[in-house]
């Protein structure tokens, strides 16, 4: 197993609209192992393909699927999953590890249904809700190009353009 490295806002591979998966092989076994190697690094509960670089409609996610029973957990790689209901809107408060450090409010929906295939091709369906379901809903929208920020103002998303592009430069020269 290996950890990569996640990308980090503003960088243009977060804003691609990631390929099928059409080859259920060993290599993408491998990269949900490393993905997943990544999202406990970084204590996150969900990651997407595109995070690491990867135009493939992959996330990878260990969330309880009742905050009340944290010991329960949905810990899966979901492999083109897509979003086939979706109910009761609610506000959540969202992080992402490629835009550290920032937490905002975002509209999501409190009970999803989401189908998907395992990474060995297998048609599976899950109705999620609460923590989950807004996970699901996040990290799917990795997927297409889409982040949570995105649904904020567009002050404040210049804002933070602005901070993490100036991060990212100091990076550079360090
Ligand atoms: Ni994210």
């Amino acid at each position: 197993m290996a950890k990569l490295d996640v990308v980090i806002f503003p960088d243009e591979r977060l804003r691609q609209h990631c390929k099928e998966v059409t080859v259920f092989d060993d290599e993408l076994k491998q990269l949900a192992e490393d993905m997943f190697e990544t999202m406990y690094a970084d204590d996150g509960v969900g990651l997407a393909a595109p995070q690491v670089g990867i135009s493939k409609r992959l996330v990878v996610m260990e969330v309880p699927f009742d905050e009340e029973k944290p010991e329960e957990l949905f810990k899966e790689a979901l492999v083109n999953p897509v979003i086939i209901k979706k109910e009761n809107p609610m506000v959540s408060k969202e992080g992402c590890l490629s835009v550290p450090d920032y937490v905002a409010e975002v509209e999501r929906f409190a009970d999803v249904t989401v189908k998907y295939q395992t990474l060995d091709g297998e048609e599976k369906e899950c109705t999620a809700h609460g923590l989950h379901a807004v996970c699901i809903q996040h990290e799917l929208d990795h997927l297409d190009g889409k982040l949570f920020i995105d649904m904020l103002s567009r002050l404040k998303r210049q804002m933070l353009q602005k901070k993490y592009t100036k991060l990212k430069r100091r990076e550079h020269l360090a």
